[in-house]
């Protein structure tokens, strides 16, 4: 049995035309059943569905074999890894391919009525929240300017505008939530896509089955363009 770690939301949805690309239906609605372990037209193949942060930690430890996670949490949750807050021992997490879905950046945004040139210019410490505390800080420390990062979980948007916070670290897609909230871009830190994640053991003792769906979903990536 192959199983798939995939978050609910946006990577679930974006996820569901490759999957029927490589022959794969997820035969439960995750929005309607309150299941968490999901069925597909294929045997050999389940879904997991897991929160978006813990689909590196399922597949690093191998709950599951592979799973679909966007390149922020990926990068927040090696920095986690590395910095050893993320708990116990286990594998390594193989990248092999980038689906090219989900598609958006982690830019900072401010108030639009806040000078976000001149504070740097001058060198002022910057107060910053975001949920992605190691992409921030990495990017903050490179551009040499001071910063103190708040970590916040979600409604980032809010913190400008209640004053908790100078500026923000967040995804942008549309830009439609920057702009209902009187926000503006000044920067764009990386452009994000989702990737596959695999855990290597796995590859080793199910390579028979394992490999051939990594080349499926190489296939289906390439058939979308
Ligand atoms: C993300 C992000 C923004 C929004 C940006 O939130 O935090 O709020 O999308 O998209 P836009 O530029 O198209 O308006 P998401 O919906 O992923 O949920 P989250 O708040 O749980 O991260």
């Amino acid at each position: 049995m192959i199983t798939l770690a995939l978050s609910k939301g946006r990577i679930f949805d974006d996820t569901q035309p490759l999957l029927q690309r490589m022959g794969v239906t997820v035969l439960d609605d995750p929005d309607t059943s309150r299941k968490l372990i999901l069925a597909t037209n294929r045997p050999d193949v389940r879904v997991v569905l897991v929160r978006a942060t813990d689909v590196p930690t399922y597949v690093q430890y191998g709950g599951a074999d592979l799973g679909v996670v966007g390149l922020d949490t990926l990068v927040e949750h090696r920095a986690e890894w590395s910095q050893g807050t993320a708990g116990g021992a286990a594998g390594n997490l193989l990248q092999p391919l980038d689906l090219k879905l989900a598609r958006c950046r982690v830019s900072v945004a401010v108030r639009s009525d806040f000078d976000y040139a001149a504070a740097a210019r001058r060198g002022a410490r910057l107060k910053v929240a975001t949920k992605y505390v190691a992409i921030a800080r990495e990017f903050f420390a490179a551009k040499g300017m001071h910063v103190d990062l708040i970590k916040l979980y979600g409604s980032m948007e809010l913190a400008p505008l209640t004053g908790l916070a100078d500026a923000i670290v967040d995804l942008v897609s549309t830009g439609n939530t920057l702009k209902a909230n009187g926000l503006v871009e000044v920067e764009r830190i990386m452009d994000i896509s989702a990737r596959l994640v695999v855990n290597p053991a796995a590859l080793k003792l199910k390579r028979e089955t394992l490999r051939p769906l990594m080349d499926d979903f190489a296939r289906a990536v390439q058939a979308q363009g």
